[in-house]
């Protein structure tokens, strides 16, 4: 059976050289949080595009992300938190500490962002819109510092 060997062969190869896929909670971590950023700038890149165009699909678009973002930066905030391996009075664990306060205190900027949301979506106007969305992008760039923080932890 000529169909089989051929696959065969190379996936033997393949686990032979890499073995099976292993994840560790904080390699999830590590890889999650680039989907919170990337969506709760889209979300601001939304808002903006609906002050343009003023076209009420870019404000509902702009709405999703920001949902989305808000819940993906909860499961980062979670995996990072469970996954840390690095606890103590060392260097490691001091910068730990520092990188999962400003985790704590930029997750609470984003639910309450995410509650002004929620609460104002069907009443907001353009005013409120470009706020919002400077307020966003202003929250945006303390997780980035939270996250070139967790980038030095492990040296
Ligand atoms: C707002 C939520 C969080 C964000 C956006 C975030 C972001 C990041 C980023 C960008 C990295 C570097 C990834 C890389 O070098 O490839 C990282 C690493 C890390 N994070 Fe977080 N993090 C968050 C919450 C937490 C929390 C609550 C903890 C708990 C202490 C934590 C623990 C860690 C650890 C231990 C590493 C380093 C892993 C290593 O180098 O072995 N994170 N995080």
């Amino acid at each position: 059976m000529l169909v089989p060997f051929l696959f065969a062969s190379p996936l033997q190869q393949f686990l032979e050289l890499f073995g099976l896929p292993h994840w560790s909670l904080i390699e999830f971590h590590e890889a999650s949080t680039h989907f919170p950023i990337g969506l709760l700038l889209a979300a601001v890149a939304f808002d903006f595009g609906a002050l343009v165009t003023r076209k009420k699909m870019w404000h509902d678009v702009a709405f999703w992300m920001q949902m989305l973002g808000t819940f993906a930066l909860l499961v980062t905030l979670a995996s990072g938190y469970f996954g840390n391996t690095y606890h103590g009075a060392n260097d490691e664990g001091q910068k730990a500490t520092w990188h999962q306060n400003f985790a704590f205190v930029t997750t609470g900027l984003f639910l309450c962002l995410a509650v002004w949301r929620v609460a104002r979506q069907r009443k907001i106007g353009r005013v409120e819109t470009g706020i919002y969305a400077l307020v966003t992008l202003s929250a945006v760039a303390v997780i980035s510092i939270t996250g070139w923080m967790g980038s030095q932890i492990g040296g």
